[in-house]
C-alpha cells in the first residue's frame, strides 16, 4: 500500500481507485486491495486545498467528518463516483454539490445509534452525580471520610429530560429514560406517532416550553444552517435555572462563548459535551469550569461500532466501484446520465 497518491500512477483502464482518509479498524482496506487500486492516507490536517491536489483520477474516497467534502472538492474530482463518509452526520460534505456532480454519497446511520445515545447517557450521570468532580476531588486528596453534604448531585428519578431532535440518536436516548425513572419530553419539527410516543413513555413540545421544562436538555439534530447556533445566549437563558445542557450531536449547535457564560453565572448547573464548535479547539472557559464534562467526540467509539462504520463504508465503495449499483442506504443518488439532476 502506497502513502502518498502523487506517487501513484494513473489508474489502469477499468481499475478502479480508491483513496481512504484514516486509520480505519477492520480488515476493509485489506478485502478492497485485491480488486481496487487502494490508498491509504492517514487524514490529518486535511484541507479543502489538500483535498483538491488529492482527488483528481479517483474513483472512490472515504473520508471521515474532518473533511470538507466541497463544491470544489468535487468539482476538482474527475472520476469521482462516490464519497463514503465514516459517520452519520454529513454536514462535512456539500450535498448539493455532489447531485450535482452525480457523486454518490452514503453515510453509517443505525450502526452507531446506541453506543452514541449511552455516552449521552454516560454523560448525563457524570454531570448529575459528580462523577468526574469526584474523580478529580479524591485524587487530589481531598477525600477524608463520607459526609452528609459531600458532592452532591441530583436524583435521576427527581428530573425531566428533554431531547431536541426524535431522529435515531434522540429516540435512543428517550428509550433509554424509564429505565432510569426519567420523566421525558421531546421537541422535533414534528410529532413522533402516538404509538412510538407510548412506547417511548415521551411527550411532544414546543422547543420554549421544553427548555423552560426540562432539567437536562439534550441535543440530537443534524447540524445545517437552520440549527447553528441553537443553543445562543437567548435560548440558552430560556433553559431553566439550575439546569443541565448534554451535547453529542454537534459542536456548532451551541455557541460555547454564551454557554461558558452560563454556566458561570449559575444559570446553567453543568453541562456534559462530547462535540465543539470549533472541533478540536475547545472553548478555554469550558476548560477552567468543573461543571463541565469534556470528552473528545468519542459518542461511536467502542470497537464493535466503529469496526462497523467502517465495513458499511467498506461495502458502500464495493457496491458503486465493483457491482456498479447504488447502495440503499445513499443519501445523495445521482440521477442516471442524460437526466437533469
Ligand atoms: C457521527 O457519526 O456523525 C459521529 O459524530 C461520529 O460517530
Amino acid at each position: 500500500m502506497r502513502n502518498r497518491s502523487d506517487e501513484l500512477p494513473r489508474s489502469e483502464e477499468g481499475v478502479k481507485r480508491l483513496l481512504i482518509l484514516g486509520d480505519l479498524p477492520g480488515d476493509g482496506v485489506r478485502r478492497l486491495q485485491g480488486s481496487c487500486e487502494v490508498e491509504v492516507h492517514d487524514g490529518e490536517g486535511l484541507g479543502e486545498a489538500e483535498l483538491i491536489r488529492l482527488i483528481p483520477g479517483f474513483h472512490g474516497l472515504l473520508t471521515l467528518l474532518i473533511h470538507p467534502v466541497t463544491e470544489r472538492v468535487l468539482a476538482a474530482a474527475d472520476r469521482l463516483q462516490i464519497v463514503a463518509n465514516c459517520a452519520v452526520g454529513v454536514d462535512n460534505i456539500d450535498l448539493a454539490a455532489a447531485e450535482r456532480h452525480r457523486v454518490i454519497v452514503t453515510n453509517t446511520p443505525d450502526v452507531l445509534t446506541a453506543d452514541t445515545a449511552d455516552l449521552t447517557w454516560g454523560l448525563i450521570l457524570a454531570v448529575l452525580r459528580g462523577i468526574v468532580s469526584g474523580d478529580k476531588y479524591l485524587r487530589r486528596g481531598s477525600f477524608h471520610g463520607w459526609r452528609p453534604k459531600l458532592l452532591m448531585g441530583r436524583s435521576l428519578a427527581a428530573v425531566t429530560l428533554g431531547v431536541v431532535g426524535p431522529g435515531r440518536i434522540g429516540r435512543a436516548v428517550l428509550a433509554r429514560a424509564p429505565a432510569f425513572g426519567v420523566r421525558s419530553l421531546y421537541h422535533g419539527p414534528s410529532r413522533l406517532p402516538e404509538q412510538t410516543e407510548r412506547e417511548l413513555e415521551t411527550e411532544w413540545c414546543g422547543l420554549e416550553d421544553l427548555l423552560m421544562a426540562s432539567d437536562v436538555v439534550s441535543l440530537h439534530v443534524p447540524l445545517n444552517t437552520d440549527t447553528r447556533h441553537l443553543m445562543d445566549r437567548r435560548t440558552l437563558l430560556s433553559m431553566k435555572k439550575g439546569s443541565f445542557l448534554i451535547n453529542t450531536a454537534r459542536g456548532p449547535l451551541v455557541d460555547e462563548s454564551a454557554l461558558a457564560d452560563a454556566l458561570a453565572s449559575g444559570h446553567l448547573a453543568g453541562a456534559g459535551l462530547d462535540v465543539y464548535e470549533a472541533e478540536p479547539e475547545v472553548h478555554p472557559r469550558l476548560l477552567e469550569l468543573d461543571n463541565v464534562v469534556l470528552v473528545p467526540h468519542i459518542g461511536s467509539a467502542t470497537i464493535e461500532t466503529r469496526t462497523r462504520m467502517a465495513d458499511c463504508c467498506f461495502e458502500d465503495l464495493y457496491t458503486v466501484l465493483l457491482e456498479e449499483t447504488i447502495p440503499e442506504r445513499a443519501l445523495v443518488k445521482p440521477a442516471p446520465e442524460g437526466e437533469k439532476p
